[in-house]
């Protein structure tokens, strides 16, 4: 895996940004403080996968891949072609996808994986439909087996999706200041039924 100048991810994120603000959601990459605070929660075992849902440049990458977790366990999901690109050419050894988050049902249906362990979120939900989230969130707790969680970063000390409506405990796990803007990681689970 290569490390890229840090200038020039900041480059290509703040391009996109000005393209794409909404998308987005921020005009840098990650820290690495918030990559390593993410990584650190994901419950990772061998033979399952860790789902990335927009990659972006790929700092959360990054602190999945120094956490240990090997490369081919990880799928990253990036809506941008250029994002996408850059992705695919900075982790070969990764399972880069273009596509939409809220299509994550059909993403996984193509990919051979056996159990999803952890769906992580650095998505801009706060910016989207609520028909939007409920989708992402829905089938992401459809690929994971019962009781597993998801990971979600956000710059809002508010829960970024409504968690009643859509059955979730929220637990706002960390709080990273060195990161711009500060973020917060909340964890979500299914509400016992
Ligand atoms: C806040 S950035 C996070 C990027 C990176 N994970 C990081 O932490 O530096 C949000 C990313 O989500 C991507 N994105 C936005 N909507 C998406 C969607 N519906 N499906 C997949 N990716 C999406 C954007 O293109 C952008 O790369």
């Amino acid at each position: 895996m290569s490390q890229p100048d840090a200038v020039t991810e900041n480059e290509v994120f703040f391009k996109h940004w000005l393209r794409s603000p909404r998308s987005m959601g921020s005009i840098i990459p990650s820290s690495m403080h918030l990559a390593r605070a993410l990584a650190a929660e994901v419950p990772w075992e061998p033979g399952s996968h860790v789902i990335e849902l927009g990659g972006g440049t790929g700092a959360i990458t990054q602190g999945l891949l120094e956490r240990g977790i090997p490369a081919a366990n990880i799928v990253v999901i990036e809506l941008e072609s250029n994002l996408y690109n850059y992705l695919a050419g900075r982790y070969p050894d990764v399972t880069v996808v273009q596509g939409d988050a809220t299509r994550l049902d059909e993403i996984i249906a193509r990919l051979p994986i056996e159990r999803v362990s952890t769906v992580i979120s650095g998505l801009p939900m706060v910016n989207m439909p609520p028909a939007f989230k409920r989708a992402i969130i829905e089938q992401a707790f459809a690929a994971m087996p019962a009781g597993h969680a998801m990971l979600q970063y956000t710059y809002s000390p508010l829960a970024p999706v409504p968690v009643e409506a859509l059955g979730l405990d929220a637990k706002l796990i960390r709080y990273v200041l060195r990161n711009f803007p500060p973020a917060a990681v909340w964890r979500y689970r299914k509400k016992k039924t």
